[in-house]
């Protein structure tokens, strides 16, 4: 387990009871950055993908490297207010108030076939968030893919319910 093994656990963090997955042991690791990054780009290299669209910003340490190694241009998705022209947005929930995510306008033409890069799921509330933004513009979602799925938390499921293919390189039972 070349990538599960390298991440690393930590207890009780950012609250009580939450069992943070933490991907910086994995990214320091330099068989586990490449294995990361190339057992995605396998996925996905036989496949039509015209763009990678991640989310800001631990999305963006897996989605820019995939999309270079893909030969096909890198999308992002930022917090508010940090995207110079025009932009879409979507809110959505958190545990304790809500966050927005935003996209450039002209970051996708209508029909472009999108791989979505996030490097975890739990709730799912971000990636949904940013599914929207991209079929707002048109994109054709072709997976959304994490290093990390939390499945017990339930993200995979409602995001599957809504018709999009979820892929993870690893999951966490638990949390
Ligand atoms: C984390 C993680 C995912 C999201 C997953 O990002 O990187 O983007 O939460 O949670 P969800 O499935 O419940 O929406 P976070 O918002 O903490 O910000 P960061 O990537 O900037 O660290
Ligand atoms: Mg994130």
């Amino acid at each position: 387990m070349p990538i599960k093994s390298r991440i690393r656990t930590i207890p009780h963090y950012p609250h009580e009871g939450i069992q943070f997955r933490d991907v910086t042991t994995l990214l320091k690791d330099p068989i586990g950055l490449r294995t990361t990054i190339q057992e995605i780009v396998t996925r996905y290299q036989s496949i039509k993908i015209d763009k990678v669209v991640a989310i800001e910003s631990r999305g963006f340490i897996v989605g820019a490297p995939v999309a270079y190694a893909l030969g096909v241009g890198f999308v992002p998705i930022r917090k508010p207010g940090k995207l110079p022209a025009e932009t879409i947005g979507c809110e959505y929930q958190l545990e304790y108030g809500s966050d927005r995510i935003e996209m450039h306008v002209d970051a996708i033409q209508r029909g472009e076939k999108i791989l979505l890069v996030d490097d975890l799921i739990a709730t799912g509330g971000t990636m949904e968030a940013a599914a929207k933004l991209v079929q707002e513009m048109g994109g054709e979602i072709v997976e959304c893919c994490f290093v990390v799925d939390l499945p017990d938390v339930g993200g995979r499921a409602k995001l599957e319910k809504q018709g999009l293919k979820i892929f993870s390189l690893c999951q966490f039972e638990g949390n």
